[in-house]
């Protein structure tokens, strides 16, 4: 029973039991299950495994799919309830484990300015739960003008850990992140954040 109902600040168990499937993330717009673990792997490597394992057709999936770790995609490009969703999930322990970690923190850190406070709520929860970034005066309440900077601090604040660390972290091919100075928002998620979908949601607290 994977975690894909929102609600009460937090990502809930549908009770319902069902075949993860490709197609059904694609047409409900509801993550699947292998990838609400698998956080480091692509929409199109799942359907490949379903393919092999279950001869699950595979549906046509577009070059982010492709690309770009299904998380990765639906923290930028997806709505308000499934990016509410992947910020619980970037903190919760077994994905965080099947994954590695390491490369979370700057998607966090772009939700910490999430137009929804709910999703703001649950992504600083997530980092601050899982890392010793410091998110100095950051509060999910305080007004936009105040917060624009936070994805920024974030990230800076990461780089510098992983380049002073020994062993940093490696990054899975289909996380493109990579640690270096690259301009944050206009290189790298940019055009992934100009995809999203902003249809007005209702998540309820
Ligand atoms: C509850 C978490 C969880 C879910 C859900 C899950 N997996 Fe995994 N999966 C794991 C863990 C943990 C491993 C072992 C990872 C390791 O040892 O490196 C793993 C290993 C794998 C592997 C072999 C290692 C690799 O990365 O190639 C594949 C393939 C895989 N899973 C595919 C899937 C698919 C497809 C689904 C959905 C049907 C799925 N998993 C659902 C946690 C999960």
């Amino acid at each position: 029973m994977p975690h894909t109902t929102y609600g009460v600040l937090s990502a809930i168990r549908s009770h319902q039991i069902s075949s993860p499937r490709v197609a059904d993330e694609l047409a409900t717009g509801r993550p699947n299950a292998c990838n609400l673990c698998h956080l480091d792997r692509t929409l199109a490597w799942t359907a490949d495994h379903l393919t092999t394992w279950y001869r699950q057709p595979t549906p046509p999936l577009d070059p982010q799919a492709q690309a770009v770790a299904d998380s990765v995609r639906l923290t930028l490009a997806g709505d308000a309830g499934q990016r509410a969703l992947l910020a619980w999930h970037f903190g919760w322990g077994p994905a965080r484990e099947t994954s590695g970690a390491d490369w979370i923190p700057p998607f966090l850190g772009v939700l910490l300015d999430d137009p929804y406070a709910a999703i703001r709520c649950v992504a600083s929860r997530s980092l601050r739960a899982t890392s010793k970034l410091e998110l100095v005066g950051y509060d999910f309440v305080i007004p936009p003008n105040d917060r624009a900077s936070a994805a920024e601090q974030v990230w800076s604040a990461w780089s510098a850990q992983v380049s002073q660390s020994q062993t940093p972290p490696s990054f899975p091919p289909a996380v493109f992140v990579k640690p270096g100075p690259v301009d944050l928002m206009t290189t790298l998620f940019g055009p992934i954040l100009d995809t999203r979908n902003d249809r007005p949601v209702r998540l309820r607290e």
